[in-house]
Parts: C-alpha cells; sequence; structure tokens
C-alpha cells in the first residue's frame, strides 16, 4: 500500500483532540456514504489517529472495502473546523491492538475493543463557515 501521509498541524490537532464524539464518514464500494460518531478517538502523532472498534458494523465493512475514510472536527470557540481523510488499516493483535484494547478496558472491560483502526492522514482541509471554507491545508 502506497500512502501519501501528511502531517496535521497544531490548531487541527487541537480542535480534533476536543471534539467528541467525532464523526467518522466511510463509503461502501458503490459509494454510499455512512456516517457515525466515535468516543474513542486519538491522535498518536502529526500523521496518524487510532481509532476503537467496538460496535462497528456497516463502518467495519466499508473500512474492509474502501479503506478511505473522513473527520470532522468543530470549536466553537476557537471558530474553528477542520476536516481530515487518510486511510485505514485494520490492526487485531500485536502491539498497537494490545494499546488500544487497553485504552479501551481502562474505560470499561465490559467493551469488546474488536479491533484497533489506524488512520494514516493524507489530506487536511480548513472546513469553518468563510472566506477559506473547503480549502486544502496540507
Ligand atoms: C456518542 C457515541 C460514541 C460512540 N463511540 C464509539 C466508539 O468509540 N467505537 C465504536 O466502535 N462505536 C462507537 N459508537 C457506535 C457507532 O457510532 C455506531 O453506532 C456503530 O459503528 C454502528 O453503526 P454502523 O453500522 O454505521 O457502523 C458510538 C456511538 C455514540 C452515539
Amino acid at each position: 500500500m502506497v500512502i501519501d501521509m501528511v502531517k496535521m498541524p497544531p490548531e487541527v490537532q487541537e480542535v480534533i483532540n476536543k471534539q467528541s464524539p467525532v464523526p467518522v464518514a466511510t463509503a461502501d464500494p458503490d459509494g454510499k456514504p455512512n456516517v457515525i460518531f466515535v468516543g474513542f478517538l486519538r491522535i498518536v502523532d502529526d500523521e496518524t489517529i487510532q481509532i476503537a472498534d467496538n460496535f462497528f458494523d456497516k463502518t467495519a465493512a466499508n473500512m474492509e472495502a474502501n479503506p478511505q475514510v473522513s473527520i470532522v472536527g468543530y470549536d466553537g470557540e476557537a471558530k474553528k473546523s477542520f476536516q481530515v481523510k487518510g486511510r485505514v488499516e485494520i490492526v487485531t493483535k500485536g502491539p498497537v491492538y494490545e494499546d488500544v484494547k487497553a485504552w479501551v478496558y481502562a474505560k470499561s472491560k465490559a467493551l469488546p475493543a474488536k479491533a484497533a483502526v489506524v488512520m494514516h492522514v493524507e489530506e487536511v482541509y480548513d472546513a469553518m463557515y468563510g472566506p477559506d471554507a473547503g480549502k486544502r491545508i496540507t
């Protein structure tokens, strides 16, 4: 898999870190969109986001068939909004999975922690209303 990763600037990370739950959009192979809320989403470095799959259904099927996802955040106080797009890898064993499972279990051992979803950031857009709406940042 060839991935063109980009770095999320600090202000983008701040908005995503404050956004909870985070809307996560996927699409099926026919292009039908699907959007859900996710509480377990964290930025692990400038170009990588982890998401815990506890209950993904259509989302899991979509990610399997089409790894492209998009998330969005809005900070009403800072008046900033950003959209982040990337590709996901589904991880069900190994250190990254164990780390995500520990994060989920720290909240509740009743949660299934089915998989770790690792999102490699490829595009970042300004999504705030105004003159820069829709413009690519990185
Ligand atoms: C506030 C909120 C937070 C949620 N957080 C997560 C989460 O962190 N992980 C997860 O797998 N599902 C989470 N869900 C469930 C998903 O939003 C969704 O219901 C599930 O993926 C099934 O929908 P789908 O068939 O579109 O995938 C959350 C739901 C809500 C309402």
